[in-house]
């Protein structure tokens, strides 16, 4: 018998991998299934339900219910089905009135000690406990109520997404495990003993002040109302569900999108979603009511000049006012006058047509994306090695990975369903080597053994990793038969020589960039000897002058140790955006078509010249940067920004602010009245990922669908606000839904060839490249061979950064995110989320606050060459002495007013992570808050009229 495997039913213990096949006897029935397999799973799989209590699907089974007895032929007592394995010829009874008196027994004396208001609990309808009564056919308790009981335990509402009330746990201990087997954070215990036992977080503290992260495991995980969604309370129990994909981060997690009627009440993670089989984190959880907020772009508006009020208008003025303006620029300025920017947030429906808009109906190659300042420089720095600008695995290869080289990634916050994954592999005996400035969680995974922290200071990553390979290619330790095999010999040979030079010993540059040589000798020969060595790195790799550099050394190292091509190995950067990956895949860079086709490659060109029944230019066109020196120079006028924040996002606000106000027409199509509308001059309402269609495409190439689960607030999605846009301009475009974009998605782009909804929805989801030789999608790259034949070693010379302390700006920021929030800010910041972190505060070391004096709490004034701003201080031993951090997730911090417009060489993705600065402490907002705090002011004057809010 095949395993069949419905995510929605629970089949009470996890799923074995052994290959070998046993077959047994259930209540008279042969069943086959693979070793290993736990006779609860054996049974729930030829549909007998042993009811059960302490087991589920998702977690080691426990044995302390006692609710599963079955009985064994030839065995004694009744043993527990959940955690006794099958064995061949075993023959096994799960009903009979012994087995059934048991049970009621077992269940009378939980359910005498349970308030009896199901009637009236939330979790009516939804209840295990209920359901096991039920089942076990309970109808009365003959030990009364009168005894020692809890049930008048004080109940914990300090987590603002869901309750805990101890008067009705059964002591499971499902919550403790999903906390510590699932998350990986052990802020559950089970304190006391007997019937003192209880459930405790942190040290027994609210769940609020607890060290619990709020990812819902343990919600997930409880069968009783014991730990219960407020949302649940509050709106009732969920009526119907829809299957989609979290508009958050990168892992691209599947829920359950529960609904009654048009109200959401309830996100549950999906344990079909490939890339996080049941988790979630407190995002993609329980942050979703941004959706519904008052904030809510719901009407078109237009207006003349920045410092006019805004005129509501329909959908059909809004598109006609916005198109005359585009053109009469382009009349007056010329074709590349204009330009759009694609967003990583929105779906790969929407981002293709926003570039084709760009290349068919504007008529240039001014097309960019939010990638830009994030992972432009992978896409380079793997095209140039690998040949594909992609990640290389899935998720789940990390469960076979030995070592795992993090650099400049800080995943237990900005990826932390996969931080959750990669910490069990990390409790199962993997090594960890960080590579990153600061101390973060990761190196203090709970039950792990001990990690190597290579603490690097901002700027020298290129020359951290030519150091590691310098050992590796000194000591030896590379894989001759992989390099032979796989990778072309001449840049092979160019590199080792580069790379043996003495200059690139870990000893020769140890002083310089912060790192001990012992331990880049020791973290080069864990790397080099691992069996299977991963590289997992965020934009602590990619945010730096050098990031495309550093791209290639990270490729280098792991195409020089042969770990390339198979499970538990690879190159694998971290996306930060739900849909990093897909809005470059779909086009949005001016030099390439979808599916990284360059624009000078004219046989590329002719096929989509051929489809869309225009010429393309064939040079590329501007970047967002040149975009904004362009428009102070006054040649580019026109810019139509869907999903983005640019004034809040990018480096050095002022520049910024200067290129938005020099515009003629800025349109801007987002959720919110954002920091970039108040330079707008036509605001059109976007619609949230609950409004549409579509996929986005994860950090492991995965295109996961995106479906509607209510009607579009503004009453339109927002591919056909773009496709609307294109008919004004005189384009035509006309599509009836975003599956037929990705049918031509499909016929255009070779590495999606296979994709289609249909497939989609049959297989669930699809790594690419997808196509004949692929049809189920590639979830390992390079296995056989790169798409350039043989990968290409790249010569990584370092450059330090122009960007150094001195004695003015005596310390280095750099920049990140945290957990609770999500880049801008602009969804998570309305949302319960801001419990964690209502502000963005300065890190730094206590021996820089004690130097100047500072406390934890006080107001500091940070200066670098950009400008200046005002953050409250934390001190924290995670830092390096002269290095200090922040976030960017509130607009009036202005972390970006201090970061400068310095850039990568290839690709300039900015570099956020170099600012010189000075700190020091003051008593008011910086000149650039104030004049932040005036300018909200008049542009909230300006909405008024309109009954729009403004960011604020
Ligand atoms: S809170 Fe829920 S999962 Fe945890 S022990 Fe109590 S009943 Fe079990
Ligand atoms: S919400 Fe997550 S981190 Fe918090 S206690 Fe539950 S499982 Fe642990
Ligand atoms: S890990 Fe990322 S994709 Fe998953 S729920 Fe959290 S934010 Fe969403
Ligand atoms: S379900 Fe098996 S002992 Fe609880």
């Amino acid at each position: 018998m095949l395993e069949y495997y419905d995510p929605k039913k629970d089949y009470g213990t996890p799923a074995s991998a052994s290959a070998q096949l046993i077959t047994l006897a259930i209540d008279g029935i042969d069943v086959t299934v693979p070793e290993g397999t736990s006779v609860m799973r054996a049974a729930a799989l030829a549909d007998i339900n042993i009811p059960r209590l302490c087991a589920t699907d998702s977690l080691d089974s426990f044995g302390s219910c006692r609710l599963c007895a079955v009985q064994i032929e030839g065995r004694r007592g009744m043993p527990a089905a959940c955690t006794t394995p099958v064995e061949a010829g075993m023959k096994v009874t799960t009903q009979n009135a012994e087995l059934a008196r048991l049970r009621r027994n077992v269940m009378e004396l939980y359910i005498s000690d349970h308030p009896l208001d199901c009637l009236t609990c939330a979790a009516n309808g939804d209840c295990e406990l209920q359901n096991m009564a039920g089942q076990v056919g309970l109808r009365e308790v003959r030990y009364g109520f009168a005894g020692s009981n809890h049930l008048n335990a004080d109940k914990d509402t300090s987590n603002p997404y869901f309750t805990f009330d101890p008067s009705k746990c059964i002591v499971c201990s499902r919550c403790v495990r999903a906390c510590a087997e699932v998350q990986g954070t052990f802020a559950l215990s089970i304190s006391g003993r007997g019937f003192a036992s209880k459930v405790t977080a942190g040290r027994d503290q609210p769940f609020l002040e607890s060290e619990c992260v709020s990812c819902g495991a343990c919600v997930q995980a409880c069968p009783t109302a014991t730990l219960m969604e407020k949302s649940v309370i509050a709106h009732g129990q969920p009526e119907h569900s829809v299957v989609t994909t979290c508009a958050y981060c990168g892992v691209g997690c599947s829920f359950e999108a529960e609904m009654k009627g048009d109200q959401l009440v309830r996100m549950t993670p999906y344990k079909g979603g490939h890339a996080n089989h049941g988790h979630s984190c407190v995002k993609g959880r329980f942050a979703f009511g941004y959706a519904t907020h008052k904030d809510r772009l719901t009407e078109p508006m237009i207006r003349d000049a920045i410092d006019q009020p805004w005129q509501v208008v329909g959908w059909d003025e809004a598109i006609r006012f916005a198109a005359d303006r585009l053109r009469s620029i382009q009349e007056r300025y010329g074709r590349d006058s204009v330009g759009g920017i694609t967003s990583s947030r929105c779906t790969n429906e929407e981002t293709y047509l926003v570039q084709k808009l760009v290349r068919a109906a504007f008529g240039n190659n001014n097309t960019d994306t939010c990638a830009r300042v994030c992972h432009s420089p992978t896409g380079y720095g793997l095209k140039t090695t690998l040949g594909e600008s992609a990640g290389t695995q899935t998720f789940d290869s990390v469960r076979d990975a030995d070592c795992i080289l993090v650099i400049g990634a800080n995943p237990t916050d900005a990826h932390p369903v996969f931080g959750s994954l990669l910490r069990r592999r990390l409790r199962e005996g993997a090594n960890l080597i960080v590579a990153d400035p600061r101390h973060i969680d990761l190196l203090d995974t709970p039950h792990a053994g001990d990690a190597v922290h290579l603490p690097v200071k901002p700027g020298c990553n290129v020359a951290l990793v030519n150091a590691l390979a310098h050992v590796i290619v000194t000591e030896g330790l590379q894989d001759e038969g992989f390099i032979q095999q796989r990778c072309d010999a001449e840049t092979y040979r160019r590199w080792r020589d580069f790379i043996a030079q003495e200059r690139h010993a870990p000893e020769a540059v140890a002083d310089d960039i912060g790192v001990p040589a012992a331990s880049i000798r020791g973290a080069a020969r864990l790397y080099a000897t691992a069996r299977n060595a991963a590289i997992y790195y965020g934009l602590g790799v990619t945010e730096h002058s050098q990031g495309s550099t550093m791209v290639m050394g990270i490729a280098n190292l792991a195409m020089a140790t042969g770990n390339v091509g198979r499970s538990g190995v690879g190159v694998n950067p971290l996306r930060g955006q739900n849909n990093v990956q897909g809005s470059c895949d779909m086009g949005s860079f001016p030099h390439e078509l979808p599916g990284y086709q360059h624009v000078s490659d004219s046989l590329a060109r002719e096929r989509f010249e051929g489809a869309w029944g225009v010429q393309i230019d064939d040079e590329p066109g501007l970047r967002i940067p040149n975009m904004f020196d362009a428009a102070i120079a006054g040649r580019f006028k026109g810019l139509y920004v869907q999903g983005e924040d640019i004034a809040q996002s990018d480096p050095n606000t002022q520049h910024v602010e200067a290129a938005l106000r020099s515009l003629d027409c800025l349109i801007v199509q987002d959720l919110f009245a954002n920091e970039t509308a108040k330079f707008a001059h036509v605001l059109l309402p976007g619609s949230s990922f609950l409004e549409k269609n579509g996929t986005f495409t994860n950090a492991e190439r995965r295109i996961n669908r995106v479906r509607k689960v209510m009607p579009a607030l503004a009453g339109k999605e927002d591919w056909q606000i773009t496709m609307d846009l294109a008919n004004a301009l005189g384009y035509p475009m006309d599509y009836a839904h975003p599956a037929e974009i990705m049918d031509e998605i499909a016929r255009l782009t070779p590495s999606f060839s296979g994709v289609s909804y249909e497939r989609l929805d049959a297989l669930g989801s699809i790594q690419w490249p997808c196509n004949a030789q692929h049809p189920a999608g590639t979830p390992i790259m390079h296995t056989d061979d790169f798409p350039i034949g043989k990968g290409r070693f790249a010569v990584t010379e370092y450059v330090a950064t122009s960007e150094r302390a001195n004695r003015r700006f005596p310390l280095l920021l750099t920049t990140g995110r945290i957990l609770s929030q999500y880049n801008v800010g602009a969804q998570t910041r309305r949302t319960e989320n801001q419990a964690w972190h209502p502000e963005d505060v300065l890190e730094l070391h206590p021996h820089d606050a004690e130097e100047r004096g500072i406390d934890d709490g006080d107001w500091l004034g940070i200066t670098s060459r950009s400008g200046q701003t005002v953050l409250r201080a934390r001190i924290s031993d995670r830092m390096l002495p002269g290095v200090v951090y922040t976030t960017f997730h509130h607009p009036h911090s202005g972390a970006n007013v201090i970061t400068t417009d310095n850039s990568d060489w290839a690709t300039n993705c900015p570099e956020y992570k170099v600012t010189a600065v000075q700190v020091v402490k003051v008593s008011e907002p910086s000149r650039w808050q104030r004049d932040f705090a005036e300018n909200l002011k008049r542009q909230q004057a300006l909405m008024a009229q309109s009954d729009v809010e403004v960011a604020g």
